[in-house]
């Protein structure tokens, strides 16, 4: 089984398993069909992580991007210490290139070799250049994202071909794009670092005043890394370790509430939800202010995933009062949100597992395609601590852990994760886009199927809260609460926020023998099953 946020890749997964490939086949054949035919996060251009469960043994791929070897700690700070708006917007903003190095390390280690690299390619090759039908969703996105392309001349010749958007049902074909991918099939990662594409990239930075060079390509690299497991309730969990702050902040949340019965207090009541923003504010406040990438900077792991530190948490937390956010020591001031990513999970016939979620991080990135490449460039320098204690894109105030140096990675929010009940088997297969809200998504994902028994699509159809210690506000989805619980958690002291839906959280989950999946209803998602 198969979920994306995009039905021709789903359908590409779906045939790489009915061919005999097994999830990690899938996973790449997926990524890389999600590259062309969902370009608003799909990527060649951006990276991500993959948490995996092949023959019972369970990994992390660490994608990430780093920031170029060019840029400094302050390199985008202004006069009076703020961010500069060019570490979101534009060519400086941009990480170096991870996804392809990274989908390569998945098919060398875990692939099954019943198909070849190539043959995972072929579908978006094909997409690429054959092109695809343009649905609503695309369509939405570029509506929302138009201004931001539209300042870059590539970007506008590809996505808005006559100056305008392009029609419902029109054919959207890239064959730039198929050129870079056939080099990939071809030539492995180096038909990306090297030649022609390595080329194409370096000759823009260099037009456009960015930093990526030809050394920051040749010397990624992806990387293995100890997953992050703990349980919560009996569960096994496996989640993604540093550099992405998911699994550490969904273990942190995790450990506080482990010992609530929150069943009792009652699904979306208000006691139970203001135990769950009280463990989520004060996750987020020690993420924000301690995590990093752990190549460059030495975090108390040990002590944040302790029974003890749960514990003093918890003796913190008021019956039903919110805890000010100002009385919980973090890393500075607040301000907005933004979006996003895409998360794709995978299972196989043998009970294998891929979740994996990718990111350009905003929508399209950083706005900018590479000249006859075709493909657009992440806009992830902005997950940085430009200004350490300021807020970023996200509204997140992070600290020095954080900081930018010359081939760090930037702190992510990407929370791929498996579930594994008492009998050793998958339970459930979840990640979420959404930037900071992925990690607080994905633990509703498990609190609704753990805690309060819901079947899968009810735990992705039910409505999302999110709260990340600053701003102090908890931030609902439009119509998403009861004005009843809205009423009593406002006389706990919450400031509620309203946005029209929060993060995209396609799942996969296994009740009794039965294998259930749910695509986001919020967008266009898709689920497909092989035969
Ligand atoms: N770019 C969003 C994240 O990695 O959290």
């Amino acid at each position: 089984m198969v979920v994306t946020d995009d039905a021709i890749s789903t359908k590409v997964g779906r045939d790489v398993l009915a061919a005999g490939g097994n999830a990690a086949d899938a996973a790449v054949a997926t990524a890389f069909a999600l590259a062309v035919a969902y370009p608003t996060a799909g990527n060649l251009g951006g990276g991500g992580f993959a948490v995996t469960r092949m023959n019972g043994a369970v990994t992390a791929l660490d994608f990430r991007e780093t920031a170029p070897l060019a840029a400094t700690r302050d390199a985008f700070v202004d006069a009076n210490g703020k961010p500069v708006p060019d570490v979101r917007d534009g060519i400086r903003s941009v990480g170096v290139p991870a996804s392809v190095a990274g989908l390569f390390e998945l098919y060398d280690k875990l692939g099954s070799k019943k198909k070849t690299w190539r043959e995972l390619l072929l579908p978006a090759i094909d997409l690429a250049s054959k092109g695809f039908l343009v649905d609503d969703g695309f369509l939405e996105t570029l509506k929302r994202m138009g201004e931001r392309l539209k300042k870059h001349a590539v970007s506008a010749a590809l996505f808005f071909p006559d100056g305008t958007l392009p029609a419902k049902g029109s054919l959207f074909r890239n064959p730039d794009l198929a050129s870079v991918l056939e080099r990939i099939a071809e030539k492995g990662p180096k038909g990306f670092y090297e030649g022609p594409t390595a080329d194409a990239i370096v000759r823009q930075m260099k037009a456009e005043k960015g930093l990526i060079t030809h050394l920051d390509l040749q010397s990624y690299q992806a990387k293995w890394r100890t997953p992050m497991e703990f349980t919560y309730h009996g569960h096994h969990v496996t989640s993604m370790p540093p550099p992405s702050s998911g699994g550490v902040t969904l273990a942190m949340i995790c450990h506080i509430l482990d010992t609530y019965d929150l069943r009792t207090l009652g699904w979306q009541s208000p006691t139970a939800l203001h135990f769950m923003f009280e463990a989520m504010r004060r996750a987020y406040a020690a993420r924000n202010a301690k995590l990093g990438d752990p190549d460059f900077v030495k975090m108390p792991l040990d002590e944040l995933l302790s029974k003890a530190w749960a514990e003093e948490q918890r003796s913190t937390m008021m019956k039903d009062r919110a805890t000010p956010s100002s009385e919980i020591p973090s890393a500075g001031t607040p301000s907005g949100t933004g979006p996003h990513t895409t998360h794709l999970s995978v299972v196989d016939a043998d009970g294998n597992a891929v979740a994996m979620t990718t990111t350009l991080n905003f929508w399209y990135g950083s706005g900018v395609t590479v000249e006859g490449a075709g493909f657009v460039l992440n806009n992830e320098m902005d997950d940085f601590a430009a200004a350490p204690g300021q807020a970023n894109g996200f509204g997140l105030v992070q600290g020095e852990a954080n900081a930018i140096a010359p081939g760090k990675r930037m702190l992510s929010s990407m929370t791929p994760t498996i579930v594994t009940g008492s009998d050793g088997k998958i339970e459930l297969v979840v990640g979420a886009a959404g930037g900071p809200t992925i990690t607080t998504t994905v633990f509703q994902q498990i609190s609704n199927v753990i805690d309060f028994g819901l079947d899968i699509g009810a735990a992705v159809g039910a409505p999302r809260f999110h709260m990340q210690h600053l701003p102090d506000a908890v931030v609902f989805e439009k119509d998403g609460i009861d004005d009843g619980v809205a009423f009593r958690l406002k006389e706990m002291g919450y400031t509620l926020t309203e946005r029209g839906h929060l993060a995209d959280a396609p799942a996969i989950g296994r009740f009794g023998a039965e294998w259930r999946g749910a695509a986001e209803p919020r967008r266009t998602g898709s689920l497909a099953a092989a035969p």
